[in-house]
């Protein structure tokens, strides 16, 4: 990332947003903002707002938005890095010089250390890592290829081979954690798995125990590594991803591994099932489809479901394999060889047909409410699906399913005109609105800060798509334009939607529907029922400042729980007095 945060609010501040944006289009004054025809879609009416004030565009048309940098990297299909660099220049600021001397020492510290994590794996001390990864059927010629190693037993080795550096580079990178009594090694008694970036430079690692939990271990957030962003294997599938234009996208360093090693060497893995967005736009890069070869139990859990929704929601193809229940791509490829695990990947199921199918296993449609359920759970997907072919096949089957008519189960699946083949007016728009995002609207401009809902309402009680907007708010984050610099694409499109819909909202009704109907329990109750074992899975993963900061966070919590106590008894006698003087008053 170019500049730290400061730095690229700097640069937006210096930036005239509509003067960059009227490069491409027409802009004409209108309220207190601009109006344009948007340039991504085929607009006859000029659907796009841009404020000057709120540095945000928006389209009601198509629903792009975002902030100036997003418009450039947009229309001029740049990374976040590029377009920055390119208007830096513009208003004579520099990105680079220093900030890249100091990556490029951090990349340089990330070889040696991957190379004695290699080193370590040939020498004495080596030799547990060498029968683990032999017995697993990984041989010598492998371990060289994919950078394998091994970290050494003992809390320092890391830490005092690079000492040179200095602590702070070395947390930095996440090779040290920090505790209670100082540092110490992250990566103990491991065999580790480099994860590369796109050019093959190490950025981070994953470290897999011998025996005990967590399994896997892996480097935190860094300069050099985000998880988000990144897949394990990118550099070494890259090629076949483009020859093919297809990836396998698997969970785990071993599947990945282990598929290439059986030449299926387009194979990338997410690192868990949560496949984000912005490993999603890595993949685009490269390939139009992805066949996805999770293990069988893990394809249709609500995780791995959002992450091909967002690789289709990005215009990808996405087929799934269906693997042997238990069996995960590693095992299934060693045990059954290349040709069979071929045979799977080519019969993967298209994303329609295997969503049915999971459709089916996670709803009783014996049962009312489970039809209703299963309903539900398919309108986001069927609302994605943009031919109209397709959509009647869907509709079809998932009658089929509940034993309705098609004609009821379409008029139950409302189809949201997909935005860019529509230009509804803002307010058509804006009529499908929420508590949720009202209630965003409400802090995005400024009506109301996030105290005011804070005590009853948290981010987890947004949708997902509202989450991370609320979750940044709810942290504090009032300044827009920092706030949109840490939103993806879908966050940008959202946060100045809601900044910029000319609407109306009615401040009281929103607080207190938001109350009663988002906010089951306050706040404060919810979070110190969860609280606890977040404090014993960072004791856990000896992850001792983490827990400082929850046992803080839980000491807060009850002085606010007594406080807000308080505050409701008092409440309750406010109410009691009201009612005996009403019903004094009856009588
Ligand atoms: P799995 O538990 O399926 O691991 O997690 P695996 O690759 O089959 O592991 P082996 O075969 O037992 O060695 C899949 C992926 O999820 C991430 C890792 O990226 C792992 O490869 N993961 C899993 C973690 O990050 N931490 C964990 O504790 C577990
Ligand atoms: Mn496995």
């Amino acid at each position: 990332m170019p500049g730290q945060r400061a730095d690229v609010k700097e640069l937006k501040a210096r930036l005239d947003i509509v003067s960059i944006i009227s490069r491409y289009v027409t802009l004409i004054k209108s309220g207190s903002g601009f109006k344009g025809k948007c340039p991504f879609h085929k607009d006859d009416t000029p659907s796009m707002t841009v404020s000057a004030e709120k540095g945000l565009w928006h389209c009601f048309g198509c629903g792009e938005g975002g902030d100036v940098i997003g418009f450039v990297m947009q229309i001029e299909r740049l990374s976040f890095l590029e377009a920055v660099r390119r208007l830096a220049e513009e208003v004579g600021m520099s990105f680079d010089t220093a900030e890249d001397g100091a990556r490029d020492e951090l990349r340089s510290l990330m070889a040696d250390v991957a190379n004695a994590f290699s080193n370590n794996l040939r020498s004495d001390a080596g030799e547990k890592a060498r029968d683990y990864l032999l017995n697993r059927g990984y041989p010598e010629s492998c371990w060289m290829t994919y950078g394998l190693g091994y970290a050494l037993p003992g809390w320092d080795n890391v830490k005092r081979t690079f000492s040179r550096h200095g602590e702070a580079i070395l947390l930095k990178l996440g090779l040290l954690v920090q505790g209670d009594k100082g540092t110490y090694d992250r990566f103990r008694d491991r065999t580790i798995f480099p994860i590369l970036d796109l050019s093959g430079r190490p950025v981070g690692f994953g470290g897999r125990t011998f025996e005990g939990e967590p399994k896997y271990l892996n480097s935190s957030q860094t300069p050099l590594f985000d998880k988000g962003r990144l897949v394990y294997g990118i550099s070494w599938a890259r090629e076949r991803m483009s020859q093919t234009r297809t990836a396998v996208l698997v969970e785990g360093y071993t599947d990945v591994l282990s598929l290439h090693q059986a030449d299926i060497t387009n194979a990338v893995g997410s690192m868990g099932t949560s496949l984000t967005q912005g490993q999603a736009e890595l993949l685009k890069r490269f390939v139009d489809e992805v066949v996805i070869a999770y293990d069988q139990d893990a394809a249709g859990s609500a995780a791995s479901l959002k992450g091909m929704q967002i690789l289709r929601n990005i215009g990808l193809g996405v087929r799934v394999a269906q693997l042997p229940v238990g069996e995960d791509p590693d095992g299934f490829v060693r045990n059954q060889g290349s040709e069979a695990m071929q045979e799977i990947l080519d019969a993967a199921l298209p994303f329609h047909e295997f969503f049915i199918e999971s459709l089916k296993a996670r709803h009783d449609v014996t049962t009312i409410r489970g039809k209703e359920q299963l309903l539900e759970d398919a309108r986001e997907f069927y609302r994605s699906v943009r031919s109209s072919a397709l959509r009647e096949e869907i509709e079809r089957q998932i009658a089929d399913l509940v034993d309705l008519s098609v004609e009821s189960v379409r008029r139950e699946l409302p189809r949201r005109p997909h935005p860019r083949d529509d230009e509804s007016p803002p307010q058509v728009i804006a009529e499908h609105w929420g508590i949720e995002e009202h209630l965003l609207a409400l802090v995005l401009r400024g009506e109301i800060t996030w105290d005011a809902i804070e005590l009853h309402v948290l981010p987890e009680d947004f949708s997902e798509a509202n989450q991370p907007i609320a979750q940044r708010l709810a942290a504090g984050l009032s300044d827009l334009s920092e706030l949109m610099s840490e939103l993806d694409e879908e966050g940008a499109r959202r946060a100045s939607f809601y900044a910029l819909a000319p609407l109306e909202i009615d401040v009281e009704r929103t607080i207190e529907d938001a109350k009663r109907r988002m906010g089951h329990l306050p706040a404060i109750e919810k979070r110190l029922a969860i609280i606890d074992s977040e404090i014993a899975a960072s004791g856990e993963t000896e992850d001792w400042k983490r827990w400082e900061e929850l046992m803080k966070e839980k000491a807060d919590l009850r002085v606010a729980s007594i406080r807000a106590m308080d505050a409701k008894r008092r409440g309750m006698h406010e109410q009691q007095s009201e009612e005996e003087r009403s019903e004094s008053e009856a009588s």
